[in-house]
């Protein structure tokens, strides 16, 4: 979120302002009164747009910032409900320009885009007048010294006012993108203020989350738990290798690789029954036992769009039986929270006496099938009827 993209701004030296963040409009107005003069409310969402849809207030008083407060608290923005908003003195900028720095995975570097023609979405820049978008490439390797710099704010055309501003600034996002093990710094509005002076009015940062574990712990500490999806949170607490999608066959499979070709045969599938989607990517990994096996069928049964579920496993170091006995396993702990049929294919190590104890089990909600394919058909036609 802004605020704390401009925490770690500020952390790195990038000029920024870094506000009180409230989550009552009681609050947001003695943050007003606190700062003093004219202020701007500011939704705090994973989103941008937020200006555009209503999320961004000037407020003259410390009542205007409870008045735009109590209309921004709650807000949808783009799916998300707004629970804090940012009191920040109101700058208003004078021109507005944008930056990031990237990951260009394809080209196997780190790129740079700037525009002097910031403030609006950058996409629509680059529709309109892409020759005022630049892109540069930045070679990992030798990343961004203050000559890069200078290279990069000549290129992208800061004006002479703001120019040696603008070389500090590059530098500092980029300490900012590296030392944070981040994906994604952008700045937008990267604004020219009263007096000539540039500070960064908006920040969004992408952080690795490889990284987040060992080399970055204090990184947990920007995860607002009621901001995440509840369901991958419920998986990351099982630990669990989760990842919800929009459709409505949910997936369980073993191995990565297996479950990236389940999803593509379950889309596949779907295209002949109503377009139904798989709704989400599962791994189970190679070693799971039946305790996984229920804990990744809890979380997908309890996600409302999901109308059937594939589970497909490759029985290797988890033998089949094993895997079979934590499907019914798993069914007798639910009991009727299980009321979505299950499309089950087995294959691979012990698989006949897995068949058998599915078979034997015979629960109404379980189809056994033999290929990966026709366990895909089977899941997107049930998700449809
Ligand atoms: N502190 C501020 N003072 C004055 N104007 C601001 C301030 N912060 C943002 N704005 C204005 O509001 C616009 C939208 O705010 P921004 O933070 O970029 O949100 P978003 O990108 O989500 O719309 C900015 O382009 C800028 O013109
Ligand atoms: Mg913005």
């Amino acid at each position: 979120m802004e605020f704390q993209a401009k925490q770690l701004f500020a952390k790195h030296g990038v000029a920024t302002t870094l506000g009180v963040v409230v989550e009552t409009a009681e609050a947001a107005k003695a943050a007003a009164e606190e700062i003093g003069g004219v202020t701007v409310i500011k939704a705090q969402v994973k989103a941008g747009g937020r200006g555009k849809a209503g999320g961004v207030k000037i407020a003259k008083t410390a009542d205007d910032a409870f008045e735009h407060a109590s209309n921004i608290l709650g807000m949808e923005i783009k799916g998300l409900t707004v629970n804090r908003v940012l009191v920040t003195p109101a700058t208003p900028p004078e021109e507005e320009y944008y930056f990031s720095f990237l990951l260009d995975r394809s080209n196997r570097q780190y790129l740079c885009i700037a525009s002097v023609e910031g403030g609006v979405e950058i996409e629509e820049v680059a529709k309109t007048n892409p020759d005022a978008v630049k892109q540069i490439g930045i070679d990992p390797g030798t990343g961004v010294d203050e000559a890069k710099a200078r290279e990069i704010a000549a290129e992208a055309k800061f004006p002479e006012a703001v120019f040696e501003q603008a070389v500090e600034m590059i530098q500092a996002l980029y300490k900012t993108f590296v030392e944070e093990d981040a994906t994604l710094v952008e700045v937008n509005p990267l604004a020219r203020l009263a007096g000539d002076k540039l500070e960064a009015l908006d920040g969004k940062v992408s952080l690795d989350d490889n990284a987040s574990e060992v080399r970055h712990p204090e990184h947990a500490e920007f995860e607002i738990r009621e901001e995440a999806d509840a369901l991958e949170s419920k998986a990351k607490d099982l630990g669990l290798n989760y990842v919800k999608l929009d459709g409505q066959v949910g997936i369980i499979g073993n191995g990565a690789g297996l479950v990236m070709s389940t999803l593509d045969v379950v889309a596949y599938a779907g295209e002949k029954h109503g377009n139904v989607k798989p709704a989400n990517f599962l791994d189970i990994g190679g070693g799971a036992n039946a305790q996984v096996m229920a804990n990744g069928l809890d979380v997908i049964l309890n996600d409302d769009q999901v109308a059937s579920v594939f589970v497909n496993v490759f029985g290797g170091i988890t033998a089949c039986d094993e895997v079979a006995k934590g499907i019914v396993g798993a069914l007798d702990i639910l009991g009727d929270e299980a009321s979505k049929p299950l499309v089950v294919r087995l294959d691979g190590n012990n698989v006949a006496l897995g068949r058998q104890i599915l078979n034997e089990r015979n629960h109404p909600l379980v189809t056994v099938v033999d290929t990966m394919d026709g366990g895909a058909d089977k899941a997107a036609e049930l998700a449809n009827a």
